[in-house]
């Protein structure tokens, strides 16, 4: 399949964009895993510049393969392709890059198809992907407080306002990585007999193949290919993390099969997850576990017993997850989980968010939210408190598994000709469109199974996952529970990898404040030594 040619030379945007050579990467229709094989040459020579988080300019000259397809038998090229930046000259000093850290930076949004066939550089994927703008997707409301870079990337996109990822992928760039973003198959994607094609577990097989096609390149492919850094956010986020916590796991393997993945491990070594929207199938309750109290935008409750129908779900379901907190928090439970959430995430977010505002800003700041105590240099408040300051719920209840099949996440469990199936014993059984059986289809416990990252993790954890995590989660994100983040860098830690894990204070869906430190975390992580000179 033919993907996205590019002009060869282009000012974009006040960007000179210089053709160095051709590339006829996405140009082969054979199947053969001749097709998998990386070729060093077919760059483009680029020039950017990137705003650091100390607003601080950098040229950057970076080689760019345009779209290359992964998988050797692609359902559908467009989506299962990647694109691969590589820095040779940051402020007019040649680097080697062959040995950095590996970005695999996703740009999945709601679980929609994420393409990266037209990319003409870095950065090519916000929050709903380089292709066409999901309609209906949740937007991601990404908007950076601390601009991860105001600099204009090759496609002549202003960054800053281009989603969390965007942020990472340049300084990453700017720092001497390699920059390798995926697109993927999404839920809406359906082919000429109505099918759809992009549904569970699509997405993360994919990304799963373009692991492996990075790991087969490896000594081809710029970079270590044993230290692939993954990010993502929101489904995206959900994406990375079960990335990171499946790797290798042979409950793929058929799906790789079929679509003529390299013969690769798809381990990774560090994962980054923004909001990370997962553990789907408990996470009506823990919405209303969380949420439940809290008015809709129209100023009303939902059903309250619906609310407390998942409230009691949750409750035992985190009990049996048997999960302690960390810091010595002890074990985790649906009636101390406000106090951990409290103690280990909340007031820490504010006490940082307080501690960096000026004496007057600060004092403006607390004489408008008065449930915050501060002394001390720190913020006390109590949950009841903090929810209200949270004000509207996003999402009514159930807020996944829809009863009338309305939610994104019935479509990510669509199959066939099937737009929308229930993935929930409740929402199955309140179902309210027809659906007779009121039980979830047969195939949907194995489709959790490869969409969870805790099914990886609790129990017998998967040796061969990541054992490096960043995740962060903005405080008034209602997108899903704030539990969701917290049990998994629990279970993290109770499995003692290291967990790195913030919330954001007063940042909603989509938040990344500190991509800056991201960038320094995987150096940090991977023992990387900062851009080696040529
Ligand atoms: C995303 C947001 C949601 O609220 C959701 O249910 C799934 C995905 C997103 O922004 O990717």
């Amino acid at each position: 399949m033919g993907i996205g040619a590019t002009a060869g030379v282009a000012a974009i945007g006040g960007v000179a964009l210089t053709a160095n050579a051709s590339s006829d990467s996405g140009s082969s229709s054979s199947s053969s895993s001749d097709s998998l094989v990386f070729d060093p040459d077919a760059y483009t020579k680029l020039t950017t510049t990137v705003t650091d988080t100390n607003d601080k300019d950098h040229t950057v000259v970076y080689h760019f393969w345009k779209a290359i397809t992964y998988v050797a038998e692609p359902v559908d090229a467009t989506y299962q392709s990647l694109v691969v930046s590589v820095p040779v000259e940051i402020d007019g000093k040649a680097v080697d890059a062959s040995d950095a850290p590996i970005l695999l930076a996703n740009s999945v949004g709601g679980y929609m198809p994420s393409s990266v066939a037209t990319a003409t550089g870095v950065g090519a994927g916000g929050m709903s992907g380089g292709g066409a703008a999901p309609s209906g997707a949740p937007t991601g409301g990404a908007a950076p407080s601390a601009s991860a870079s105001t600099a204009s990337n090759a496609n002549g996109n202003t960054n800053a306002t281009g989603g969390a990822t965007a942020g990472n992928q340049l300084l990453a760039l700017a720092a001497g990585y390699v920059v390798i973003e995926p697109g993927a198959r999404g839920r809406t994607l359906k082919n000429s007999d109505g099918e759809y094609y992009g549904t569970a577990p699509a997405a993360i097989v994919d990304l799963k193949a373009a692991v492996r096609y990075i790991r087969s390149n490896k000594g081809r492919i710029p970079g270590d290919v044993e230290r692939i850094v993954s990010a993502g956010t929101s489904a995206g986020g959900a994406l990375s993390s079960l990335l990171g916590a499946s790797g290798d796991s042979p409950a793929y393997d058929k799906y790789l099969k079929e679509i003529g993945a390299a013969d690769a491990s798809d381990a990774i070594f560090a994962t980054g997850a923004w909001c990370p929207i997962t553990d789907l199938e408990h996470a009506d309750g823990a919405y209303e576990w969380n949420w439940g109290g809290n008015d809709l935008s129209t100023g009303k409750l939902v059903d309250q017993t619906v609310s407390k129908a998942l409230q009691a779900q949750f409750a035992e379901y985190q009990a049996g997850l048997k999960l302690r907190g960390l810091g010595g928090f002890g074990p985790l439970n649906a009636r101390n989980l406000d106090t951990y959430l409290v103690k280990q995430y909340l007031e820490p977010s504010a006490t940082t968010y307080l501690a960096a505002l000026s004496d007057s800003a600060r004092a403006t700041y607390l004489k408008a939210n008065t449930f915050i105590t501060w002394s001390g240099g720190k913020a006390t408040f109590t949950w009841a408190d903090f929810l209200t300051h949270v004000g509207a719920r996003k999402k009514d209840a159930p807020a996944f598994d829809a009863f009338d099949l309305s939610a994104g996440e019935n479509n990510e469990f669509g199959a066939g000709t099937t737009l929308a199936r229930h993935f929930t014993a409740y929402g199955a059984k309140n179902d309210s469109t027809g659906l007779t059986t009121k039980r979830v289809a047969s195939d949907i416990p194995a489709k959790l199974d490869l969409m969870n990252p805790m099914h990886h993790l609790v129990g017998k954890a998967n040796p061969n996952r990541s054992k490096h995590w960043w995740i962060r989660l903005g405080t008034k994100d209602s997108d899903t529970s704030l539990t969701v983040a917290a049990n998994l860098a629990a279970r993290l830690g109770d499995l003692g990898d290291d967990v790195n894990h913030l919330y954001y204070w007063d940042e909603g869906h989509g938040a990344n404040t500190d991509p800056g430190d991201f960038i320094t975390w995987i150096a940090q992580v991977t023992n990387h030594r900062g851009p080696k000179n040529k």
